[in-house]
Order: structure tokens, then C-alpha cells, then sequence
């Protein structure tokens, strides 16, 4: 693939369909390679906007308005950084040749929804995972949650970070858990699943990247395992290498390539997986750099969001990771619009600290508006760094 001159006739146009700080980082490394940035999001001064040629705010999950942007625009390559977008346009725009969808459109559409990609893993390709029902109703859910067993998770199959997600413990919880998973996700009348609680001893992001190989096939690359944790389905720290077993390592490995291949197309994959001993369960897969993959930032040659820049593009890739280091969330704390931060020379004093503060226009309680990271000689000491680093960061109403 060439590379041409950004807002002339040989630009490579990208758009970004949502802006917020994935999408920034990913603008940021197409900026570098001269592609023309094209950010689109559903409001105004979004993280990715700020940092790309043109921006737009629309509705995306109106197929009409989605549609008539991208014939406007005429991007060479669409990037997807959520999940709640009208994705049978993008099928459409892709069967008809006029764009690259990544990874795929039928990647973005499976695991847009639970529902899709569970059975694409567990019934078509085998893959070990957590016991797990659907239900379209309360009955449903109750009988659903008798076949997997207590404790369980309740998820609407349509939802992200934690959104409507309840930890059912017994049947007398079932009834609220449904009516959670109604009034929080993203369609009314929607269906959950209800999945057997796996008893983990960490869980890890596993960043595989698809990219074109010297003779055009398709390559497949493992960075190093990211471990985190999950509070309210959301990551507060991450940290690269998590320490496993070997075997554990290899399942991992073999899952995630397996589960890659069979969506297809270029680009970085997170695939979040449960680990046990040398035993290791699929959970989910972004099709997408992932959350907790901020702390490649600081610890790999190339970010998961270089990583994706080339990948899309058809360019090679290095996942070397360079040092242990970690990643800690910075959070609002509170509700106003044009927030300001105090501390960052404290954080940044901390050695080998770094941050990104994500510029977004409104803070909430459990916004995420930034991150800090930093190395260290192991992880014990990255970890210690980087949430040093954040709890500096205060957000302050000006
Ligand atoms: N079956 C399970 N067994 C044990 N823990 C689970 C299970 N399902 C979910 N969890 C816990 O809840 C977290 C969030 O679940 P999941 O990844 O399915 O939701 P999500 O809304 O997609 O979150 P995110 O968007 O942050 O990835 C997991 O990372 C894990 O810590
Ligand atoms: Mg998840």
C-alpha cells in the first residue's frame, strides 16, 4: 500500500468511528505516517477530534446518517473504536468494495453482541469458556441461572464496561438483575446472558496482532500478557508481563489465535481471557486495541495503537515488549465540564512516570479522563509507580 499526502488527492483517508482516548492515540500514530484523520463521534470536541484533520458528531447508530457520512467523507479505511454503531451499513459499505472495514465487518458485528461471539467460540470453534445461557425474560434468566449454577454473572448482550452487568448469588436476586440489565442496556427488550462464575486466579488482555506478512499472507503476533484488574467491569490498573505458566501461556496463545483468525481481517485484537493454574478460559474479544493496553505505552517498542496504525495499513509489526510497566486509571471524581488537573508535576516526579490526559470535554464520577504509566525492574515496582502517579492527579472543577 502507498502512502500519500494528507488532505490532497493521494491521501490515505481513515475514519474513526468514536473518538475517545483509544482513537486519540490510534490518530496520533496515522498522523505520523501522513494519513488523513477523519474523526466522527456522537459529541462535539471528543479526545480523537482533537487531534485529527476533520471531525464530525452523528448519531452512529443511525444507519441513514452513517450511511450519507462515509459517502461524503469516502474514507479508503473504516476504523470501528466502539461498538454501539449501525454496523449493517458497514457491511454494506464493504461488500460493495468502497471502504476496508477493520478488522472485518462481520468481525465488528459479532462482537458487537455477546450472543455472537460466545457461540461463535464456544460452539463453533470449541473454545473453552464459562458456562453460560441466554435469556429473552425473567423466567428465562431464572432457568438459565439453575443450568449454569450460583454464583453468576448477568450481562445484556448488548452492553460494555460493566453496563447492566449484576453478580447474581442466589434465585431471590434474579428478578432485580433483569430489570438492571433492562434499564442499562443498550437496547430496550434486550436479551442477556447469564454466565457461571469462573474462579480465576487472574484474568489478562492477551493484544494479538493480524498483520500482512513479506509474501502477503497474514501474520499472527502475541504481545506479552497484559494482567489487570476489574472493579464494576471496568480496569483500574494494568501491568505487562502478567507472570504465568508456560502451559498457560501456550492455551492462551492457541485460543487467541484460533479465536483471531476466525474473525479475520487486520488490525490489533484484545482478547480477554481467565487463567487458573495452566487451565485458561475464553471470556471476550475486542476487535480493537484495549483498555488495558495503555500500558503497552509505556512498556512495548510499539503501543497497541502503532500497532494497529501499521497493521491497518498492511505495514509489518514488532510486539516487542521492552520492560515490565503498568497502567493506572485517573477518574473524575466528580461531575463538571471543563475540568482542570492539579498534581501532574507531583506525578510526574515519580520516576519513570508518564501520563495521558485525554482532554474530554465533561468529567463524571467514573469517567476515565486519564492515565498515568510507568516501568519499573519488575512489575511490583511499575505497578507501585503508576498508581502513585495517578493518586497525584486530582480533578478540580477550574
Ligand atoms: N463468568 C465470569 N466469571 C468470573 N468473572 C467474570 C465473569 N464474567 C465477567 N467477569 C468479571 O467481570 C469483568 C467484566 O466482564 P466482561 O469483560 O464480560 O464485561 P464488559 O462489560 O465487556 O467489560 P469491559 O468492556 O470492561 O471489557 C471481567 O473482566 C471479569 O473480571
Ligand atoms: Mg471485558
Amino acid at each position: 500500500m502507498k502512502l500519500g499526502t494528507p488532505l490532497s488527492d493521494t491521501a490515505v483517508r481513515v475514519m474513526l468511528l468514536g473518538s475517545g482516548e483509544l482513537g486519540k492515540e490510534v490518530a496520533i500514530e496515522l498522523q505520523r505516517l501522513g494519513v488523513e484523520v477523519v474523526a466522527v463521534d456522537r459529541y462535539p470536541n471528543a479526545p480523537a477530534m482533537q487531534v485529527a484533520h476533520r471531525s464530525h458528531v452523528i448519531p452512529m447508530t443511525d444507519p441513514q446518517v452513517l450511511n450519507g457520512l462515509i459517502m461524503a467523507e469516502a474514507p479508503h479505511i473504516i476504523v470501528p473504536e466502539i461498538e454501539a454503531i449501525a454496523t449493517e451499513v458497514l457491511a454494506d459499505i464493504e461488500a460493495a468494495g468502497m471502504a476496508r472495514v477493520i478488522p472485518t465487518a462481520r468481525a465488528v458485528q459479532l462482537t458487537m453482541n455477546r450472543e455472537g461471539i460466545r457461540r461463535l467460540a464456544a460452539e463453533e470453534l470449541d473454545l473453552p469458556t464459562s458456562p453460560y445461557a441466554f435469556a429473552g425474560s425473567a423466567q428465562e434468566l431464572a432457568a438459565g441461572a439453575e443450568t449454569v449454577g450460583y454464583p453468576c454473572f448477568v450481562k445484556p448482550v448488548m452492553s460494555s464496561s460493566g453496563k447492566g452487568q449484576s453478580f447474581v448469588e442466589s434465585p431471590d436476586e434474579i428478578a432485580d438483575a433483569w430489570t438492571y440489565a433492562q434499564d442499562s442496556g443498550r437496547v430496550a427488550g434486550a436479551r442477556v446472558i447469564v454466565e457461571g462464575r469462573i474462579d480465576f486466579d487472574f484474568e489478562i488482555t492477551l493484544l494479538t496482532v493480524r498483520s500482512r506478512a513479506a509474501d502477503g499472507s497474514t501474520a499472527t503476533s502475541f504481545c506479552a500478557p497484559i494482567g489487570h484488574r476489574q472493579v464494576k467491569g471496568d480496569y483500574v490498573e494494568s501491568w505487562q508481563p502478567q507472570a504465568m505458566s508456560p502451559a498457560a501461556l501456550a492455551a492462551s496463545q492457541d485460543i487467541a489465535g484460533k479465536v483471531t483468525e476466525a474473525l479475520g481481517g487486520l488490525g490489533v485484537f484484545g482478547v480477554e481471557l481467565f487463567v487458573k493454574g495452566d487451565q485458561v478460559w475464553f471470556s471476550e474479544v475486542s476487535p480493537r486495541p484495549h483498555d488495558t493496553g495503555l500500558v503497552t505505552l509505556a512498556s512495548q517498542t510499539m503501543s497497541e495503537f502503532a500497532l494497529h496504525a501499521r497493521a491497518i495499513l498492511g505495514l509489518p509489526v514488532d510486539v516487542t515488549q521492552r520492560e515490565p510497566a503498568a497502567s493506572a486509571v485517573i477518574y473524575g471524581g466528580l461531575e463538571a465540564q471543563g475540568i482542570a488537573f492539579e498534581g501532574i508535576a507531583d506525578a510526574l516526579s515519580v520516576p519513570t512516570a508518564d501520563l495521558r490526559l485525554f482532554g474530554k470535554p465533561e468529567a463524571y464520577e467514573r469517567r476515565r479522563m486519564g492515565v498515568a504509566t510507568a516501568r519499573g525492574a519488575d512489575v511490583d515496582e511499575a505497578r507501585d509507580r503508576a498508581r502513585e502517579a495517578a493518586g497525584c492527579v486530582k480533578v478540580v472543577r477550574r
